[in-house]
């Protein structure tokens, strides 16, 4: 296939401007990288100006709207300030001026370190300026040969080379998936690195505030052959065969009016729809019976103490899983296949803004833990099951939060 020209090394070769020298292979990987940014009013941070030619190739290529600064430890550097372009004289090795800088220039849109090439210098630099990169931008640092060259700090594998700290940010990245804390855990880069591109000399830092991934699997399951019989739900995973509907009443002053009664009948016939008999389960602390369907009593306080020994007592089978919903959420809602698919985790919560993530509650025969952790906070706290809850998962109590899958929001579940 013909390679499309690049600007940029168009550029270069045409060049009669400012001196600059570049290793060949960068300019695809800025023209892939940064291309998006061009022609509009973009902040481009670059360390290490020496004759100026690089800022001028930025400013080039991005356009008149754009802003270039330039840092350099040479106070002659100074002379290449122009129109759009700007030049700070420092030390990218020492955090203070990095700091100051920082405050001075404002959030950038791209980062470029082609500056002193030394392992503390672009550990610094990184650590200092990565804060100011706005969400959707790019740091880029190259000339990482120099992680490989002694007279630079560097060596194959040596500890605290650029190469070596850019590893531990790509286990950093994968905080959210650690199961150990104290081996893993979720920080300020899991937070903010999107992605890192790795090329030779150069790696690409993407920026974006990163949420904790959820997967979702829409479809139908295709192992299983559970079109047969629509009544019969399975998850698009092969790990479960078959899901169990449970309602929970519970009612704190132990009475039932009427219109508790009519609510109870109406979600067991809606349940009905949807479920064989056998698959629903209604949990109550007063005796009722409606429907043939199994009415277990409990004298538990809230749904998840009851859920909880439910798991306990065997209740829930291997390749069960079981949906507890919020009674007026099915009402309003009914829902489509499955989108519940619980892989890596044992627990799914329907986290939305507006509602509670116990009232919609995905779980299996191993997701005791998760809800022992809540009843002992909750008990600790001497709070209701949502606070403790919340406690928990801001804290990321021993992994909490990796042992849940946030599930998708409510609004996208359909009618089957
Ligand atoms: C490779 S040149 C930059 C070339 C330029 N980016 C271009 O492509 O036209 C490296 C520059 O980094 C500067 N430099 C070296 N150590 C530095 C430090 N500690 N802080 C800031 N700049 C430094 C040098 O003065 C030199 O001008």
């Amino acid at each position: 296939m013909h390679k499309q020209k690049n600007p940029l090394e168009d550029y270069f070769r045409k060049n009669k401007q400012r001196r600059m020298d570049k290793y060949m292979h960068y300019f695809d990987i800025y023209h892939r990288h940064f291309s998006e940014f061009r022609g509009k009013k973009v902040t481009v941070l670059e360390f290490g100006v020496k004759h100026g030619g690089s800022l001028q190739m930025w400013k080039h290529y991005f356009g008149n709207k754009s802003r270039i600064i330039g840092v350099d430890i040479d106070p002659r550097c100074k002379n290449v300030v122009e129109k759009q372009i700007e030049v700070y004289i420092g030390d990218q090795g020492d955090r203070n001026f990095l700091k100051k800088l920082a405050e001075k220039i404002g959030p950038v849109d791209i980062a470029i370190d082609d500056g002193g090439h030394h392992m503390q210098q672009q550990i610094t630099t990184f650590e200092e300026i990565f804060p100011i990169v706005r969400n959707g931008g790019l740091f880029l640092v190259e000339d990482l040969q120099t992680s490989y060259w002694n007279n630079y700090d560097g060596g194959y594998k040596k500890k605290g080379t650029f190469i070596e700290y850019a590893k531990d940010r790509i286990d950093d990245l994968h905080g959210w998936c650690s199961r150990d804390e104290q081996e893993l855990k979720v920080n300020e880069f899991t937070r903010s690195i999107k992605a890192m591109h790795i090329y030779d000399s150069v790696i690409v830092f993407g920026k974006d505030k990163i949420e904790p991934p959820h997967s979702e699997a829409i479809g139908f399951d295709s192992l299983n052959n559970t079109l047969k019989n629509p009544k019969h739900f399975t998850t698009s995973s092969s790990k479960y065969d078959s899901m169990k509907n449970l309602l929970i009443y519970l009612e704190p002053n132990k009475t039932y009016d009427k219109e508790i009664m009519a609510n109870i009948k109406m979600q067991v016939d809606n349940s009905l729809k949807y479920w064989r008999p056998k698959d629903i389960l209604l949990i109550t602390n007063l005796p009722f019976k409606y429907s043939g369907i199994k009415t277990i009593l409990s004298d538990k306080h809230n749904k998840i103490e009851v859920i909880f020994s439910l798991l306990q007592e065997g209740r829930v089978k291997e390749g069960e899983l079981w949906w507890y919903h919020d009674n007026d959420i099915f009402q309003m809602r009914k829902f489509k296949s499955w989108e519940t698919i619980l892989i890596g985790v044992d627990t799914g919560f329907v986290l939305s803004r507006t509602h509670s993530p116990i009232q919609n509650i995905f779980f299996s025969k191993d997701s005791s833990k998760i809800f022992e952790w809540i009843i002992n906070r909750s008990h600790r706290l001497r709070s209701d099951p949502e606070t403790a809850f919340k406690s928990l998962a801001d804290e990321n109590y021993r992994g909490f939060n990796s042992r849940y899958k946030k599930l998708i929001p409510l609004k996208t579940f359909h009618h089957l």
